[in-house]
């Protein structure tokens, strides 16, 4: 899980290419380097630590180019340190090479080389790529190359130069993304579009066995040795977009942009008459009578969003869901046939478990549902049908809007499917659909009314080693992001229990003043969890509910309650995590840790 950048034009790619490599911070950051071509010569410069140590070593000891590669880089193979990071160097240093994915076949492949003659200076498997590039060359760069990736196993993103071809920059893409740039007389390969929207809007997304070979104001790309034409699509966001607004954190941003993220993945959908649109869900009232099984895959943030998906469907479509992580789903022997529909959830699209997943399941048979972030993302284009969430580029590690428009996704597709299915009266509908509208304000005012008290209990819980969540239903589900949105970025040990659930194991845990916070709004099961807030703290735990209004008697037993707004059952998640990011966001600040880059963990996790 790396970033790319490439430059090939009249300016200093130096500049342009450390520029790329900041906006893509957030697909690893252990190491960075670059490598530019200066007047015939290869000057490189590589770092372990984050971007800003490049940067320093450039500024004092400067190197420029007009052609050059660069690389943020995340471990796989090896240590973060210098000699690991990217470009990897050939043994004369004439061709270089940066790396985004995973070679699974390279110690093979090492051995061939070294038994070769040839001599390895890092434990990566990228190195591999430059040696095999070098052991083909034949005085043809873009021959070589193929020659080289066609030996390759796994999944890439590459980005090639070298000395011997000033005027040359070579990208190949398999299984792990890449764009090119198209400016006026110079052109860009990166692995994100923010890396090089400053510069251009005009891209082309490279698809798999793609290797684009780029001059200054041309370029060609074949796939299979066959001249192929891709489409030049126009981004309409904004860099804007991509920047922190005047947040200190992409993290806080992207919290406090949940009521826009929200409003924009809804009314997009729905119009004034409460009817819904879904330009890419193509599946027919005849088709939908046809499936009998709904499996929900996804990772991490996105799975929990499944689960409440998987209820949602359940109740609107009456169909049989199961909601599973995707590393484990790949490799289960699952019950898929073509009366299956699979929906994959993922934010970025190239988390790598869940493609695995989706091809798993396609293969089978499988109808596939993504909902994704990502328009052109793999996930996407190797879907049937897709949800877009409008939620914007997500930077900051710990998702939180992505999160929120996939819960809105589910609303939308399971009212829609209902209807379509006819399992959900008229009236209902409308009666759902006039609340969801609410929602974005609901949620607006959440952020700010929780705000101060996110503070307070982050003061308190900051000294902590464990804090636990406890829900039951929805709550529940709820419970599990927050405690893992706890976890990520404020390394305080968090779990999440089903109330219920407590006594056959876990209030074990409980000693006295252990924080403990109770998540209670789906008032079918209020009562419950008030029996499990009295076990907790009859213990000595120290509860702070999370609460609706109406629910004033929380007061006495718990030691804190936050009340929110009123909303119909389903609704209450959107609410409910909104406290939990926020204490999550303050916990992380107040330790002094990365809130934005938590260590050991990366946005987009293209690697198994
Ligand atoms: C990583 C991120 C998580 C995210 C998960 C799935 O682990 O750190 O925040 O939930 O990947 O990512 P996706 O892009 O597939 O939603």
């Amino acid at each position: 899980m790396c970033g790319i950048v490439g430059y090939i034009g009249q300016k200093d790619g130096t500049e342009i290419i450390l520029e790329g490599l900041e906006k893509l911070e957030y697909r690893g950051y252990d190491s960075a380097g670059l490598a530019v071509i200066d007047k015939n010569r290869l000057r490189y410069s590589k770092h372990e630590g984050k971007l800003s140590n490049l940067k320093e070593s450039i500024r004092e000891e400067p190197i420029s180019g007009t052609l050059g590669i660069g690389h943020t880089r995340w471990a796989t193979h090896g240590v973060p340190s210098n000699e690991n990071s990217h470009p990897h160097m050939n043994g004369e240093e004439n061709i270089a090479v940066v790396h985004n994915g995973i070679i699974e076949n390279y110690l093979i492949l090492k051995k061939e080389l070294i038994d070769r003659g040839y001599t390895f200076k890092s434990d990566t498997d990228t190195e591999i790529v430059v040696h095999l590039i070098d052991f083909y060359y034949e005085g043809d760069l873009l021959g070589a190359v193929t020659k080289a990736v066609d030996r390759l196993k796994g999944a890439y993103s590459l980005g090639i130069i070298s000395r011997l071809h000033p005027d040359e920059l070579i990208a190949v893409r398999y299984e792990s993304p890449l764009i090119l740039g198209i400016g006026h007389g110079e052109l860009f390969v990166a692995s994100d579009i923010p890396a090089i929207l400053n510069r251009t809007r005009k891209v082309v997304y490279l698809e798999n066995n793609d290797v684009a070979k780029l001059s200054r104001d041309s370029y060609l790309i074949y796939n299979g040795n066959r001249l192929v034409e891709r489409e030049i699509k126009e981004i309409e966001w904004d860099i804007e977009a991509a920047s922190k607004d005047g947040y200190d954190h992409f993290m806080l941003k992207e919290i406090h942009q949940q009521p826009q993220a929200i409003k924009d993945t809804l009314l997009r959908r729905i119009d004034n008459n409460g009817s819904i649109f879904l330009e890419n869900i193509n599946i027919t009232a005849e088709e939908l009578k046809k499936i009998n099984r709904v499996y929900i895959v996804a990772c991490g943030t996105a799975y929990h969003a499944g689960l409440l998906g998987k209820y949602m469907l359940e109740q609107f479509v009456r169909v049989v869901v199961i909601a599973d992580i995707a590393s484990e789903f790949r490799y289960n022997d699952n019950f898929i046939d073509e009366g299956t529909l699979v929906i994959i959830v993922s934010q970025s699209g190239e988390t790598a478990d869940t493609l695995a997943a989706l091809r798993e399941a396609k293969s089978k048979g499988a109808r596939i549902l993504s909902i994704t972030n990502v328009v052109g993302s793999s996930v996407a284009r190797e879907s049937q049908d897709i949800f877009y969430t409008w939620a914007g580029p997500e930077i900051a590690v710990a998702s939180t809007k992505a999160y929120t428009t996939q819960l809105v996704a589910f609303y939308i597709l399971s009212l829609y499917f209902g209807r379509l299915k006819g399992n959900l009266e008229e009236n209902l509908y409308h009666e759902i659909v006039n609340e969801l509208k609410e929602l974005p304000d609901k949620v607006k005012k959440t952020i700010y009314s929780v705000d101060l008290i996110a503070m307070e209990i982050a003061e308190k819980i900051k000294d902590k080693s464990s804090l636990f969540y406890i829900g039951r239903g929805l709550d529940y589900y709820t419970s599990l992001e927050a405690a893992l949105k706890l976890k990520e970025i404020s390394y305080i040990h968090a779990e999440a229990f089903g109330g219920g659930e407590l006594k056959h194991g876990s209030i074990a845990l409980i000693e006295e003043d252990t924080p403990v916070i109770a998540i209670a709004t789906q008032q079918n099961l209020y009562d419950k969890t008030v029996s499990n807030i009295k076990s907790v703290k009859s213990r000595g735990a120290y509860v702070i509910g999370i609460t609706r209004e109406r629910n004033t008697d929380l007061g006495t037993i718990c030691d804190k309650v936050v009340y929110l707004d009123e909303s119909f059952n389903i609704f209450m998640p959107l609410l409910s995590v909104i406290l939990p990011q926020l204490i999550a966001y303050y916990t992380a600040l107040i330790k002094g840790n990365d809130v934005d880059k938590p260590r050991n963990l990366a946005k987009s996790v293209t690697v198994e």
